[in-house]
Order: structure tokens, then sequence, then C-alpha cells
């Protein structure tokens, strides 16, 4: 059965705006998408959002619904009662474009600054082998779709713009810890550079950013915690130390 939703949605710019009440029909098996697009068609033509599969799949329907980090095609309006009023606002933790489209470029910039896989310099394309068991490690961090819910939600830039320069965030750790666990990464100092360039020293393992994870990527436990034990490892350990000190002469 079909019902009229209270609506309350985020309207402005880069220059400021307001939350605007709505009312919007709600027909059974909808998401929040799915009345976003009806205000769009019945009431509100201009309204910006960003979408593309409404499938959960493409990442660029991040918003927060109530104030919690959501793909807004992955929300069903059957998580409300029909008396609430659902709040739709866009990501805070990076700067409004319109409405509830903002500019996530921090993340592509930051994505750049990765240093690439390097393969084996003795290798040739075609002799690259892995072991199953190195192919399901990684796995689960290339299920990522870049919705960029979980450096949205990171409390070390939501609301710290000035931490932004030295922190890459969740998203770019499970990354860095992807190529770390690469059997044929040649590329050195990934740890370092993930403690010393991108911030993950700044990571205090809040867990946040795996709870809002729409893919259920392990964030913390799977890449954050063994990225930083590896660090002490070899900042500490004086074994590890010595065999460095050794081996680079
Ligand atoms: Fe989104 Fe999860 Fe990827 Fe973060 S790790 S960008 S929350 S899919
Ligand atoms: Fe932020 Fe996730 Fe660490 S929320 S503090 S990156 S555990
Ligand atoms: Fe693609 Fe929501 S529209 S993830």
């Amino acid at each position: 059965m079909g019902y009229d939703a209270k609506l309350r949605v985020w309207r402005g710019d880069d220059e400021g705006g307001e939350l605007k009440d709505f009312t919007v029909e709600v027909n059974e098996g909808e998401v929040v998408l799915d009345v976003i697009h009806r205000l769009q068609a019945t009431q509100a033509p201009d309204l910006a959002v960003r979408w593309n599969c409404k499938a959960g799949k493409c990442g660029s329907c991040s918003a927060e619904v109530n104030g919690r980090p959501r793909l807004m095609c992955m929300t069903r309006m059957n998580t409300f009662t029909e008396q609430e009023t659902v709040t739709v606002t866009p990501l805070r933790t990076f700067p409004v474009v319109r409405d509830l489209v903002t500019d996530v470029s921090f993340n592509y910039e930051k994505a750049l600054e990765m240093p690439a896989f390097q393969p084996p310099a003795e290798l040739k394309p075609g002799e690259y082998r892995m072991a199953q068991v190195d192919v399901e490690r990684s796995q689960e961090f290339r299920k990522c779709i870049e919705c960029f819910l979980c450096q949205n939600t990171c409390h070390v830039v939501r609301d710290h713009d000035e931490n932004k320069p030295a922190f890459s965030g969740p998203r770019m750790f499970i990354r860095a810890a992807e190529l770390d666990m690469h059997p044929l990464d040649a590329a050195e100092n990934r740890k370092e550079f993930a403690q010393e360039s991108q911030g993950l020293g700044m990571c205090n393992i809040t867990k946040c950013c795996t709870e809002v994870c729409p893919e259920g990527i392990h964030i913390t436990d799977n890449a954050i915690i063994p990225m930083k034990e590896r660090v002490v490892d070899r900042k500490y350990d004086p074994l590890v130390w010595l065999g460095s000190k050794i081996f680079k002469r």
C-alpha cells in the first residue's frame, strides 16, 4: 500500500542552503532514491542528485539519511515508519556542489598519490603467477565500489578539513593493504608510505568506517590493523630492524 511520506531535503550550493520539507508518494518496495526521483519528477525538477546503477554497485548515490551515511538506492523506505520524517542531506565531509551532490575529488587526489603496483622487473607479462590463497586475501578489498561512505564517516576528516592533507582515509588504507599483501608487488616501503605519507598513524581504529561499508569489507580488522602491526614490527622489532639494515647494504 502506498502512502505520503514526509521528506526533508537539503537544498543549496557552496554558498549555503537549508532543509526543505516535502510530501512525496511512496509505493511498496521503494528505496530512498525512488522517492528522491519522484520528488524531482513532480515538485523539484532542478534537484541535483548523483546516481547511476540503482543496484548498490556504482557507489554514486551516497548521502546521509537521517544523519547516517547510506547508499540511497539500498535504503528501503520501510526502514522508517510512515509517520517519520526522512531527512536526506549531502555527505558532510566533502564540499557541496549543489543539493545532494558533493565534490569527492579529495578521494581521487589521494588515489593518485598511491604508488602503483610494481611487478618484479625480471618477470614479463604472462609470467605472473599467484597462489589462490593470495588471490583470495585481496579479493575482499577489490569489492570496494568507491562510494566513499567510509571516507565521509571517519572522524579524522569529518569536520576536520585541516587533517585532509595528511590523511588518505580508510578507502586508501585498504588499497595500500591490498598491494602490500600482493606477492608480486616489488614496490618498497608501502608500510612506511602508509604511516608517514597517508596518515595511517592518525587512525585510532574506531571502526566507524567498517560499520558503514555497504560491501561489508572488514576495513579495520583486515586492512588497517595488519598494516599497523607490520609498521610496528618493522620499526621496533630489533631483529627486523637489524635485518633491514644488513640487507640494504
Ligand atoms: Fe565504500 Fe566500503 Fe569502498 Fe569505503 S571501502 S569506499 S565504504 S565500498
Ligand atoms: Fe577512521 Fe576507520 Fe580508523 S573510521 S579512525 S579509518 S578505523
Ligand atoms: Fe549506484 Fe546507488 S545508484 S550505488
